[in-house]
């Protein structure tokens, strides 16, 4: 197979597991407060990409373990995700109205129930991820708070005040914050459910971080390049929203074509961390890395599907 169809057979094999992992995690939609239980539902349902519970299984799997292991947990990151783009969309924020194809969670329920409905898919994400365990759940915290996701959000909004500042080292802190916090979780959260109690040793998660790190930067480069290159029916959401606010964003400082430049060169070094995951997993798990060849081949196919996607 050739690039990215790898992922796209490991996406369809588990795509109606995860959306059954999802359906069971979160209330249903009559439950009392329904208007905020619909709310939820409206953002989650039918969703998007669903990447990062993808990459959940796909980090748990890359260190030998089963991946059924790893779907609620996989679920709980779809919910904080998803927490993350309601709020992301609120006027205060990116003030978008268009989101997964569909009028953004707050244009249908105001701002209070969308910021609220944010919070409480915040929250189950912990109920869901602990049942990877105590490192899952740490591992998810720290890729979405302060010093990670939430983080990044802050200074993405900063820096769109702030023309004078728009330097390449900011925008990198800002994309490992905002994007590759999260994709990096989702990493080790698979790992973490793939080991047991104890969670999946530091041999294992360094160079899984490393390999999310770079796949998180060549993904959310790509995101700013499909702002200006994709089309609201292939993205779901409204094209050229980063340019209206004026943000800082790869094409914003250096250009489309580098950008694109840099976005592949990026992916390719991902590729080639992703072997050392292999040699860590195999050295761990006692097995020779021929065994982790498949799961090794599927983290670079994913890096290639994080620049080639259109949506
Ligand atoms: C959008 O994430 C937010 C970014 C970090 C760029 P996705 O592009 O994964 O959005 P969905 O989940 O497919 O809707
Ligand atoms: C959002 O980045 C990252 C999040 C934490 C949600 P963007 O603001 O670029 O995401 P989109 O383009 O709205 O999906
Ligand atoms: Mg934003
Ligand atoms: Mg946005
Ligand atoms: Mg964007």
């Amino acid at each position: 197979m050739t690039a990215a169809t790898i992922f796209a057979a490991f996406h369809a094999r588990w795509a109606e597991p995860v959306e059954q992992a999802l359906r069971e995690l979160l209330p249903p939609p009559a439950a009392a407060p329904a208007r905020l239980h619909e709310a939820m539902h409206y953002a989650l349902f039918p969703g998007g990409k669903r990447l990062r519970p993808m990459l959940a299984l796909l980090g748990c799997e890359a260190v030998g373990g089963d991946p059924r292991a790893a779907l609620r947990a996989a679920a709980a990151i779809e919910c904080l995700h998803t927490y993350s783009l309601v709020h992301d969309d609120l006027p205060c924020m990116d003030d978008d109205d268009l989101r997964r194809g569909r009028p953004t969670c707050h244009k249908v329920f105001g701002e209070a129930l969308a910021l609220l409905a944010g919070d409480a898919l915040l929250t189950v994400a912990f109920e869901g991820a602990a049942s990877a365990g105590g490192a899952a759940v740490a591992a998810l915290a720290r890729g979405a708070g302060s010093l990670g996701m939430v983080g990044g959000q802050v200074e993405d909004l900063a820096a769109e005040g702030d023309p004078a500042g728009h330097t390449l080292a900011r925008l990198e802190w800002i994309h490992d914050h905002k994007t590759g916090a999260l994709i990096t979780a989702s990493l080790l959260v698979g790992a973490h459910a793939a080991a047991g109690p104890a969670g999946a040793p530091a041999a294992v998660t360094a160079p899984l971080g490393r390999f999310g790190d770079l796949l998180g930067r060549a993904f959310q480069i790509a995101d700013d390049c499909l702002d200006l290159t994709g089309t609201a029916a292939e993205l779901g959401k409204n094209p050229l929203a980063d340019v209206a606010l004026g943000k800082l964003t790869w094409p914003a400082l250096v250009g489309l074509e580098p950008s694109l430049a840099a976005a592949r060169a990026t992916a390719a070094a991902a590729r080639a961390s992703a072997v050392e995951v292999g040699r860590a997993a195999a050295a761990w798990r006692g097995s020779g890395a021929a065994a982790l060849d498949a799961a090794v081949g599927l983290l670079q196919d994913v890096a290639d599907y994080a620049v080639e996607r259109r949506r």
